[in-house]
């Protein structure tokens, strides 16, 4: 949530790489975007427009922008604090603009900071907590920045990502991070600062990943780490070994349709190595050290947001029939809430795309706290989950760009069915078992190329529907899940409301809502409750509401029970099924967003990465 970039290094490279970086940063929050470099005369020029990066680079580009020097700081926002506009859009100054800054996070007490400030005659321009930040940093600077920032933080509650230039030291940046994350990129004397490495990896793979309560100075050409007691740091450069073309459209005209269309390949890469199907065992590199103590578990939780939660869902249903444990899907906004029952006994699976979502970490520390083992299922390595957790396993699908997610969840999906095959075999699961579904997960790339045939009806079928406004999705055991994910596609991309609900759940009261107007999504591809569903089917029906059914392919029967069948391929086993059900409503997602004209890859209101609670 919201993007951070900030660059030291060489004068014609400076508006390149900062608007270049928040372009690579603009799935983190699109409401508005600004740059800040210093001139050769050292006086700041900030330039900041509202919407995406293209209205800022138009901006940039129509601006007389007096000579400058080789640093600047760059935002993109995602509006906590105060509605998207020019003034409220970073960087943000201090008084007598000394100091610039942008920051992603949350400042807790600002009003209080805001209040003492204004007694000291200092004036306020935005609503937004970042320029009390800027403000007081200011305040306390008497010329060096690194001091100023010190001195600000002792007073400072809640997370912030932050970079800080100040025009009478113009060789000096200075980062620091609480909660938000920060990456710092090394390429030779060139430093590249980022919300995380997409910013970054045009210009070099080498980073350094700043912790909570560190700061980074750069100042005249050389870069140090220390705590916020100015207490030196010696940080380890890792090296990122992305494709940069993964994170390119690669001639798909948005990222959600590439992302969903290349899950045959993602989804091979996901699984590779990690299935044994010799002996029916999975072998996951990241959970050997922790494999003693996931044998002692007696209770498994998984916890997500978002899609990520209806993943850890499939996971719940996974863990209890394959390994026969105790499993709960835990929304992670109200689990650090809930004083929920954990101990040592119990294994927490954290689940995040990001590896950012606040709510997630904060999940993770408080089941640290009461002493659980809790390993993490992250796509963007090196990322806070990636780090905070005991163990954990990558999905390793690459990056995905478009702000709804898609092949994350087919891969978390995945991934935790093996991870309940691996539990699964310490506790009984045979093998012959163990092994079928293995060599299901195996076939799924293939039946994802079989899916993505599916394209021009699902386009067809999305043009038939454009003009409905209420649409509800519905499935039971494995495709509830699915319904309440694909309920959230659509709503993400189309601004549908959509409902996902147990076809069973149906007519105790959400059947009021059905008439010709509001069509039902029905998940009825064959499984152990297929007739059940067929009879929630023709509940519905018998009140006028329309089907559009997600068929086995050669269940003729679904078609006289449906307006219109989407079918799609068959798997042997059911806990593979639901994968498969969902790509073909992520298609249909895409194909209604896309003909309602929409701007499918951001939606509005939404960030991909959700740092704040
Ligand atoms: C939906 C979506 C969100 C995320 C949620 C959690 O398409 O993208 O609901 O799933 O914000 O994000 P992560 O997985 O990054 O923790």
């Amino acid at each position: 949530m919201c993007g951070i970039v900030g660059y030291y290094g060489k004068q014609d490279q400076v508006l390149d790489t900062l608007v270049s970086g928040l372009k690579r940063l603009e799935y983190r929050g699109y409401d508005s975007a600004g740059v800040a470099i210093i001139n050769k005369d050292q006086e700041f020029t900030c330039i900041k427009e509202v919407g995406k990066i293209k209205n800022l680079e138009n901006k940039i580009n129509n601006q007389n922008i007096p000579e400058f020097k080789g640093i600047g700081i760059a935002h993109t926002r995602w509006a906590t604090h105060g509605v998207p506009s020019v003034e409220n859009a970073h960087p943000h100054s201090g008084q007598d603009q000394k100091i610039f800054l942008v920051h992603n996070g949350i400042i807790e007490n600002y009003q209080e900071i805001k209040d003492k400030l204004t007694n000291e005659g200092v004036t306020f321009y935005s609503q937004t907590d970042t320029e009390v930040l800027a403000k007081l940093i200011e305040f306390n600077y008497t010329g060096d920045l690194k001091e100023a920032v010190l001195k600000s933080l002792e007073v400072v509650q809640g997370a912030y990502a932050t970079v800080v230039l100040a025009k009478n030291e113009p060789d000096r940046l200075i980062a620091v991070k609480k909660g938000s994350p920060m990456v710092l990129g090394l390429n030779g004397d060139e430093y590249i600062l980022g919300s995380d490495v997409s910013a970054i990896i045009s210009k070099t793979r080498e980073v350094i990943y700043l912790e909570d309560g560190e700061m980074i100075d750069i100042n005249n050409g050389q870069y140090s780490v220390c705590n916020l007691d100015n207490q030196s740091l010696d940080k380890d450069i890792h090296n990122i070994d992305w494709d940069e073309d993964a994170a390119s459209k690669e001639g798909y005209e948005h990222f959600l349709i590439k992302e969903i269309l290349e899950q045959p390949k993602v989804i091979k890469d996901s699984v590779r190595g990690r299935l044994l199907p010799d002996t029916g065992d999975i072998k996951f590199g990241g959970l050997i050290d922790v494999m003693d103590k996931i044998k002692e578990v007696n209770r498994v939780i998984i916890l997500g947001i978002g899609t990520s939660f209806y993943s850890a869902k499939l996971g719940e249903l996974y863990f209890e029939s394959i390994a026969n444990i105790p499993a709960k899907a835990e929304m992670s906004p109200e689990f650090r809430y809930n004083d929920a029952v954990i101990d040592d006994k119990t294994w927490v699976i954290a689940i995040s795309q990001s590896g950012e979502t606040a709510d997630t970490i904060a999940g993770i520390e408080e089941a640290k706290r009461k002493g659980a083992l809790v390993t993490g299922i992250v796509n963007s390595v090196g990322s806070p989950i990636a780090r905070i957790t005991d163990a954990g396993v990558y999905n390793q699908i690459g990056p995905e760009i478009s702000v709804a997610s898609t092949k994350a969840f087919t891969s978390q999906a995945t991934l935790l069915l093996m991870h309940a095959i691996l539990l699964g075999r310490t506790r009984g699961l045979g093998y012959t078992q163990a092994e079928e579904l293995i060599s299901e997960i195996k076939k799924l790339p293939e039946y994802f190329e079989k899916v993505a045939l599916l394209r021009g009806e699902t386009k067809e079928l999305a043009s038939k529907y454009i003009n409905y406004d209420n649409l509800v999705y519905v499935g039971r055991k494995y495709n509830y899940p699915i319904a309440l994910e694909g309920a959230l596609k659509i709503k993400e991309v189309s601004y549908v409301h959509a409902e996902g609900l147990s076809a069973g759940e149906f007519k105790h009261g959400f059947i009021a809502l059905i008439d010709e107007k509001m069509p039902t999504i029905a998940i009825l591809t064959k499984d152990s409750v297929y007739d059940k569903m067929v009879s929630n089917v023709e509940e519905i029906r018998a009140r006028n509401g329309k089907i559009i059914a997600i068929a086995s392919e050669g269940d003729e029967r679904v078609e006289s029970i449906s307006e219109d069948v989407i079918y799609v391929p068959r798997s042997t086993k059911e806990e593979i099924q639901p994968l498969i059900n969902n790509m073909a409503l992520q298609l249909l997602a895409y194909n209604f967003a896309h003909g309602r004209g929409l701007d499918v890859d951001k939606p509005r209101n939404l960030a991909k990465s959700v740092t704040v609670e």
